[in-house]
C-alpha cells in the first residue's frame, strides 16, 4: 500500500500500486468513463489491447497507482521516470500519464492526492522534474496541474495528423533520395544536431531507436545540390503497443467519413485521399525526431513525410490509419516546419500544452 488518506473524501480513499491480476477489468472500466475529447465534440478512446500500462512498459523506470474505494477502483495514474538532457544538463524528469478519476469521485481531491503519490515516487527515484502534457481546453487537468499544483506551461508543440490512403503511394519528387540509416548513424546525427535543440532530449535515444517499435529513421537529401540541405526523422509503429478510436464527432466529420466510404474507390482514382473510417480501432505510425538543415530542406522534410504515408499505406495489415507527427514551433512563433508537414486541419491540433513541475 502507498498510502491511505481521508481528507476530503468521507469514504476512506487507499492509494496503492496497480495490481494487473486484481484490477486489470476495473481498470478498463475507469478508462472507459474517462475518454478525453479532442474538443467539446470528439471523443477519442484509447484501446490499450488489454494492457493498461502499455505507454510506460518501455520505460526504465515506471508505476503506475491506482485509488480505492471500498473495493471499487475510482482513479488510476501512471509515471516513468528517465535521463535526459536539460539546457546542456544531464537531469532525470519524472512523466505523469494516464491520470483519471471517475466522474461521481471528482473534485474531492483524488486527482490531486495521485499527483502527489507520483510525485512522491519520483522523487524517490531522483527526479529533478515533473512533467505532464494536456490539451487546452481541458479545463480540470489544467486547473489541477497549473491552478492548484504549480506547473508552469513549457511548450505547446503541435499533433499532425495525416490519413493513409491504402494501397496507394504517393509519388516523390525525382532529384530527392532518401535513405535509412543505421542505428548508430541515427544516434549520432541525434545527439549532434537535436540534442542542441530539445528540451529533455533523452539520454538513452540508442535505446528509443533500438526498441522493437522503432521502425527506423530515414535521411532525405538532394541528389544534385550544394546547399548541404538534410532532413531526418524517426518513426515508431504504435499499433502493437495501443490502438485508437473515434467516439464522437462533429456532424461534418461524420458526413466527410461516410461520403468517404460511398466515394472512396472514386476518390482514389482522383488521386484523392478518403476520410479513413476512425470509428473502428486503428493504429498510427508517429514520427519523431524531425530535424532538418540547409535554406532547401522544407521539400526533403516533406518528403521524408510522404516516404513515411507510402510505408503505412503498403502496409498489407492495414492497421495504420493515419500518420501523426509532433512538431514544436519555433522560439519566436515560426510555424515553417509546420508547413512543410503533410496534414489535414479537421484532424490535428495545435493546443497540447506541455506543464512543468520543480
Ligand atoms: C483531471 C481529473 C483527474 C481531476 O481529478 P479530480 O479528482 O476531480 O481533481 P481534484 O479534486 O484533486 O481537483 C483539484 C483541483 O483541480 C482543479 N479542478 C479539478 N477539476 C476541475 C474542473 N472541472 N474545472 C476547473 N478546475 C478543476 C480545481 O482547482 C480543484 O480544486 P478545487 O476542487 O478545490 O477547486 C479528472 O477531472 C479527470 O479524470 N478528467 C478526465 C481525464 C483527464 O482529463 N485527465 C488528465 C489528463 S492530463
Amino acid at each position: 500500500m502507498v498510502g491511505q488518506w481521508e481528507e476530503e473524501v468521507d469514504e476512506e480513499v487507499v492509494i496503492r500500486c496497480y495490481d494487473d491480476s486484481r484490477d486489470r477489468i476495473q481498470m478498463g472500466r475507469v478508462e472507459k468513463s474517462c475518454e478525453i475529447g479532442h474538443d467539446q465534440q470528439t471523443l477519442l478512446f484509447t484501446d490499450t489491447l488489454g494492457d493498461p500500462i502499455c505507454r510506460i512498459r518501455n520505460s526504465p523506470f515506471f508505476i503506475m497507482l491506482v485509488a480505492e474505494v471500498g473495493n471499487k477502483l475510482v482513479g488510476s495514474i501512471q509515471g516513468s521516470v528517465k535521463p535526459v538532457e536539460f539546457h546542456d544538463k544531464s537531469v532525470r524528469v519524472g512523466y505523469v500519464l494516464g491520470l483519471r478519476v471517475v466522474p461521481p469521485y471528482r473534485r474531492r481531491g483524488i486527482g490531486s492526492i495521485l499527483v502527489r503519490k507520483l510525485e512522491e515516487w519520483f522523487e524517490s527515484h531522483n527526479a529533478d522534474y515533473a512533467y505532464m502534457a494536456t490539451q487546452k481546453d481541458n479545463e480540470a487537468s489544467l486547473g489541477l496541474f497549473v491552478g492548484k499544483l504549480g506547473y508552469v506551461v513549457f511548450r505547446n508543440p503541435a499533433i499532425l495528423v495525416n490519413p493513409v490512403n491504402p494501397g496507394r503511394g504517393l509519388k516523390l519528387p525525382s532529384n530527392i533520395g532518401i535513405r535509412k540509416l543505421k542505428v548508430k548513424e541515427a544516434e549520432s546525427l541525434y545527439r549532434r544536431y537535436v540534442a542542441a535543440t530539445t528540451e529533455f532530449f533523452p539520454e538513452d535515444i540508442n535505446k528509443i531507436l533500438r526498441n522493437k517499435l522503432s521502425i527506423g529513421t530515414w535521411l532525405a537529401y538532394y541528389n544534385d545540390d550544394n546547399t548541404r540541405s538534410w532532413a531526418m526523422l524517426s518513426v515508431w509503429d504504435s499499433s502493437k503497443v495501443f490502438k485508437l478510436r473515434i467516439e464522437r464527432a462533429p456532424l461534418s466529420y461524420l458526413l466527410l467519413t461516410k461520403v468517404s466510404k460511398i466515394f472512396g474507390k472514386f476518390l482514389s482514382l482522383l488521386g484523392l485521399t478518403a476520410m479513413p473510417d476512425l470509428f473502428t480501432s486503428f493504429g498510427f505510425y508517429f514520427l519523431y525526431g524531425v530535424h532538418s538543415e540547409g535554406p532547401l530542406c522544407g521539400k526533403l522534410v516533406r518528403a521524408l513525410c510522404e516516404h513515411v504515408h507510402n510505408m503505412a499505406a503498403s502496409d498489407d495489415s492495414g492497421a495504420c490509419k493515419v500518420v501523426v507527427v509532433e512538431v514544436d514551433k519555433g522560439s519566436n512563433g515560426d510555424d515553417s516546419l509546420q508547413r512543410c508537414i503533410p496534414h489535414w486541419k479537421m484532424l490535428s491540433c495545435d493546443d497540447d500544452m506541455w506543464c512543468i513541475c520543480r
